[in-house]
């Protein structure tokens, strides 16, 4: 993307406090890091910045905590694992952002990094307070934006934040972030295929009926897919879905076939009557009232690995099922097997994106290969889309 200030490696910051927006909102269970990829991208730049003796203080949200405290949600055990692999002094801050955080990055000596508590739990930071951001900015002299990830939301710490640091800039992981995505869309050839998973529908469904413009195929798997389904009518049992959706997806049928963009639904799929239940194969037309849709079924399998063959670009986001269960990852990693294939045998360029995308594949045991795979879900999705990120063009 041209006009992006990126950070210019041989800067000077020795002893300078250098405020860090990082990623690391990565998924937990029971407190415990189930993916620590994001984690792992974010220590290079940190271990160089230590290395060259700046003051690092370090933002990230963790999940959606609505602007309240949350002990499910704080960063302490991504905490741990940082200082454990960075060699170098490193605090947790809980407290406010207030005049103390402030005094306290102050005593910051050179080479140690102060990580602060899950930012969201202000609600200033959703809010894209003026005065929050003001406080944040107020913590260093540089401001690097190193989480692409985040870049799609208009909050303090990605957005409002750099009115008040003189210097700011991009990251090296943001950088090639969009370099690798840049050199994607320069080079797409058609057929081109958008293959659309995941559970967080309401933020995707704006983003396929823009996909439709300059795609030829768009298959819908994974919740989402859903929505789709009981608009057809079909009975959906206990399946995840988005209240009132039926309008937007009515809206999508119809500009695809304006557009002769192919929607792809799932024929069947694996259901069970729990998410740790075994999997049962049924198709489409004979969901019960208990059953909960976790995956889709070999059918559809074997439809999607078509139009993957028949396809020269695939991009992908969202897990095609609730792969946190082996017994309902098969649609996933299936896919991820044929996209990695065609990649390597067939020269197919693909691009996938996602922390669950990413979560499903280092999950799966498989030896894959993509042309690039981002960790970056909805960002991912806008940046193809052509928008204007609020956490890039401030970056200008
Ligand atoms: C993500 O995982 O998509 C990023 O960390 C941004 O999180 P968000 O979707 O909750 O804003
Ligand atoms: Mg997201």
């Amino acid at each position: 993307m041209p006009g992006i200030k990126y950070f210019p490696y041989n800067l000077n910051v020795e002893n300078k406090r250098i405020v860090v927006r990082v990623d690391l909102n990565v998924p937990l269970k029971d407190k415990k890091i189930q993916d620590s990829t994001r984690i792992e991208q974010v220590i290079p730049f940190l271990q160089d910045l230590v290395r060259r003796k700046a003051k690092i203080i370090l933002i990230s949200h963790l999940g959606r905590p609505k602007g309240m405290r949350n002990n499910a949600l704080s960063l302490l055990p991504i905490y741990k694992y940082l200082k454990k692999k960075l060699s170098t002094n490193m605090y947790f801050y809980t407290g406010e952002i207030n005049d103390e955080l402030n005094t306290k990055s102050s005593f910051l000596k050179e080479s140690e990094i102060l990580l602060i508590e899950n930012i969201r739990f202000f609600k200033e930071e959703t809010e894209n307070d003026e005065k929050f951001s003001k406080k944040l900015g107020e913590l260093g002299e540089i401001y690097v934006n190193n989480a692409f990830s985040c870049s799609h939301r208009k909050q303090s710490s990605i957005h409002n934040i750099t009115k008040f640091v003189k210097e700011i800039y991009a990251g090296p992981l943001l950088e090639k972030e969009i370099t690798a995505i840049d050199s994607v869309i320069k080079n797409k050839k058609d057929p081109v295929t958008c293959i659309i998973g995941g559970s967080k529908v309401s933020t995707k469904i704006g983003v396929i009926f823009s996909l439709i413009k300059n795609t030829n195929n768009i298959v819908i798997v994974g919740a989402l897919a859903n929505n789709f389904l009981a608009y057809k009518t079909n009975e959906i049992g206990k399946s995840l879905k988005e209240d009132n959706s039926e309008d937007i997806v009515k809206k999508i049928l119809e500009e695809a076939k304006v557009r002769v963009c192919k929607i792809i639904i799932p024929e069947d799929c694996l259901v069970s009557k729990s998410f740790e239940g075994e999997a049962i194969s049924k198709n489409i037309m004979s969901i019960d009232k208990d059953d909960i849709i976790l995956d889709i079924g070999p059918k559809t399998v074997n439809i999607i690995e078509k139009i993957i063959d028949n396809s020269n670009t695939v991009m992908w986001n969202g897990p095609a099922g609730y792969f946190e269960n082996k017994r309902f990852a098969l649609g996933t990693n299936a896919i991820a097997q044929r996209v990695s294939r065609n990649t390597k045998s067939k020269s197919l360029i693909s691009v996938l994106g996602g922390g669950d995308t990413v979560s499903a594949i280092n999950n799966s045991g498989l030896e894959l290969s993509f042309t690039h795979l981002s960790t970056a879900g909805g960002a991912f999705l806008e940046y193809l889309e052509g928008k204007d990120l609020p956490g890039l063009s401030v970056l200008k």
